[in-house]
């Protein structure tokens, strides 16, 4: 980690949970959080409990955002929910490509250009997840697809300004809910090429940039990854439905 840039540890809820767990889940993770916090500490629940979360950490420092917005503005798009809808109910943040969104929903880089500028117009700060399949790291194409995937961003946008707040997810498709992990030296490696790329753009953004990574984090790999100059924190899956397990993984973050 780099003190500069203050470290993220973000809960992907993916669809799990019920209004008992989500409350019992966000009175334990309150409970044991003492300000000031060494991180920035936000959850991610389904839609349906966005309301239910915002109210429960209302006097505490846990932040919240949606795990997906849509692409388009508004209108007949039945089922969808945009990111002015989600700004309006007082949402921060939105995951934006994330994998699953992509290999399950199909979502292109086209789809996740539209969903990161509804967000970023929207006021919301998108966190952009890129990561390449097994097949793709095995022929050796991991930089060219995050490169990808982190390009199609960048080369939208007329300005830098509205990226300064933008965060970026690594998470190697093969490493998500798999339990297996990228080893501390492959997610810097892959970390730092990010960042290499932000600097390509703007330097001052490459610094401020945070980069989180993401991938079965568990209580007993999240400090040694957090021990690698390029990673900014960690976007947790499975282990952040488990709220000692979390607290664990935020306590993995060093002073
Ligand atoms: P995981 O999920 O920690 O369960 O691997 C991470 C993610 O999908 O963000």
């Amino acid at each position: 980690m780099n003190k500069l840039r203050k470290p993220i540890i973000a809960g992907n809820w993916k669809m799990n949970g019920t209004r008992a767990s989500i409350k019992s889940l966000i009175e334990q993770i309150s409970n044991d959080l003492i300000s000031p916090l060494k991180a920035e500490v936000m959850v991610f629940p389904p839609f349906v409990y966005l309301d239910q979360v915002a109210q429960l950490v209302k006097n505490t420092e846990l932040r919240w955002g949606a795990q997906n917005a849509a692409a388009e503005a508004q209108g007949a798009f039945t089922g969808e929910i945009s990111a002015l809808m989600l700004k309006d109910i007082g949402c921060q943040y939105v995951l934006v490509g994330h994998s699953e969104r992509r290999h399950l929903f199909g979502e292109s880089n086209e789809t996740v250009v539209k969903k990161f500028d509804r967000a970023i117009q929207a006021g919301l700060t998108p966190i952009l997840c890129v990561g390449e399949t097994l097949d793709q790291r095995k022929q050796g194409k991991t930089e060219a697809v995050v490169g990808d995937q982190l390009q199609a961003v960048l080369s939208a946008k007329d300005g830098v300004n509205s990226l300064e707040n933008v965060i970026i997810a690594y998470e190697p498709v093969w490493a998500i809910g798999t339990g297996l992990t990228a080893t501390p030296e492959q997610a810097e490696e892959i970390h730092s090429f990010l960042r290499e790329q932000l600097k390509n753009f703007s330097s001052t953004l490459s610094q401020k940039v945070r980069i989180l990574y993401g991938g079965s984090v568990k209580a007993n790999n999240a400090s040694a990854l957090f021990s690698m100059p390029n990673i900014d924190g960690g976007l947790i899956g499975g282990a952040s439905l488990d709220a000692k397990e979390f607290l664990q993984i935020y306590h993995a973050v060093e002073c």
